[in-house]
């Protein structure tokens, strides 16, 4: 792969994203500013992820939050496909939901794809998937929802519900616009082909559950775009409104280019991980510096490849002065990579502790969480 391509495609985000030419190629829209102070009056302030843009496109956001000053009942969805461990990267949107939610008093439609993963990878069995949802599960619930207003379901236990919007959905997708999406081919499983209307489902399963109207919003990371682009032609025709979204980046692992990736452990900082063994893994990733101290004081460190910055920058930093402060010093050669590292090691020790509290936690709560079929 040349540098500077890219695929991103549900199943695999390969290369060096450009998202400035996903937002063309995908034909979402950026998040502009009118539309972030719209967000941060309802919420009462802007998220970081909003401020530094690791969300960064939409569509028909700004619809979304004039449906729910009208009364429409705005609700949420999002989702996990359980195919491992939970790690950072997964957290990113779902710690943006929850932000939604409390600023909207939202309901929102959780979806766990033990189906999906189960059709896209050769070497998973239901039973190793049905662990990982239980396992994954605990991480979702940790993040906060309001078990009130948040509903949970696994698509192989919820499918009652599930299935008959899947076939009313299916019914109007051919085999060519799927291919078109999704870049399937004849060699595709026949599973995975249908799969996108069970991913459909929930973006119009509250007007089925209550019989009322309902505009949805979709916080994903940009990946999961074909899903609604498909969804969004098939709604009208089925006397729904089309679902918004609202996208992010991905978070880079903690090596020199890519994702954060499971299947690069020694690159993710997992949701399990001891606090002390994520520190570890931060004070081994990469960053911009210079190969010696010498060579990083004369010609300064590069922030802009620096998996450290990113982190402090896109989640971790709150401080716009401090991460401004950060970056002009890492340029000029005036900080040196270690300092970087241990503070970013020790924000995360502290995030690795709250969570694995939060998660013990989450035992007690998940059949309040969960539809059961
Ligand atoms: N396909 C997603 C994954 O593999 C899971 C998912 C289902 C999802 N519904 C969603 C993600 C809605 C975001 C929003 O992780």
């Amino acid at each position: 792969m040349e540098k500077g391509e890219s695929t991103v495609t549900p199943w695999e985000v390969k290369g060096e994203v450009d998202y400035d030419a996903l937002i063309k190629q995908f034909g979402v829209e950026p998040l502009d500013d009118v539309l972030l102070e719209r967000l941060k009056k309802q919420a009462g302030f802007l998220h970081i992820l909003l401020r530094r843009r690791m969300f960064f496109a939409h569509r028909e956001l700004g619809d979304w939050i004039s449906s729910y000053d009208k009364g429409v009942n705005a609700a949420l969805y999002t989702g996990r496909g359980p195919s491992g461990n939970t790690h950072l990267g997964h957290l990113i949107p779902w710690i943006f939901t929850k932000y939604l939610q409390d600023a909207f008093g939202s309901e929102l439609y959780f979806q766990i794809t033990d189906d999906e993963k189960f059709y896209v990878n050769p070497d998973l069995t239901l039973e190793e998937i049905a662990g990982y949802t239980k396992d994954n599960l605990l991480d979702i619930i940790a993040v906060g929802f309001d078990p009130k207003k948040t509903k949970i379901f696994c698509d192989m236990e919820y499918t009652k519900e599930l299935y008959g919007i899947a076939a009313r959905v299916a019914k109007h997708v051919t085999f060519s616009t799927a291919k078109a999406a999704f870049g399937f081919t004849d060699s595709s499983n026949i599973g995975i082909i249908f799969f996108p209307a069970i991913q459909a489902a929930p973006c119009f399963l509250p007007q089925r559950l209550t019989g009322k109207d309902a505009h949805i919003l979709i916080p994903c990371a940009i990946d999961q775009e074909p899903y609604w682009r498909v969804t969004r032609d098939v709604a009208p025709k089925l006397g729904f409104r089309k679902p918004a979204g609202v996208y992010s980046k991905f978070i880079p692992g903690l090596g020199s280019g890519g994702k954060m990736s499971a299947s690069l452990p020694e690159t993710a900082i997992f949701l399990s991980d001891s606090p002390e063994a994520g520190a570890k893994k931060i004070k081994n990733a990469f960053t911009g510096g210079q190969p010696t101290i010498k060579e990083q004081k004369e010609k300064g460190g590069n922030p802009d490849v620096c998996v450290i910055y990113s982190y402090l920058y896109s989640l971790f930093d709150e401080d716009d002065k401090n991460v401004m402060e950060t970056y002009n010093q890492c340029k000029s050669g005036g900080i040196m990579c270690g300092t970087c590292k241990n503070r970013l090691a020790e924000m995360i020790k502290i995030f690795l502790t709250e969570h694995q509290k939060k998660r013990a936690d989450a035992k007690a709560m998940v059949n309040e969480f969960m539809l059961k079929g």
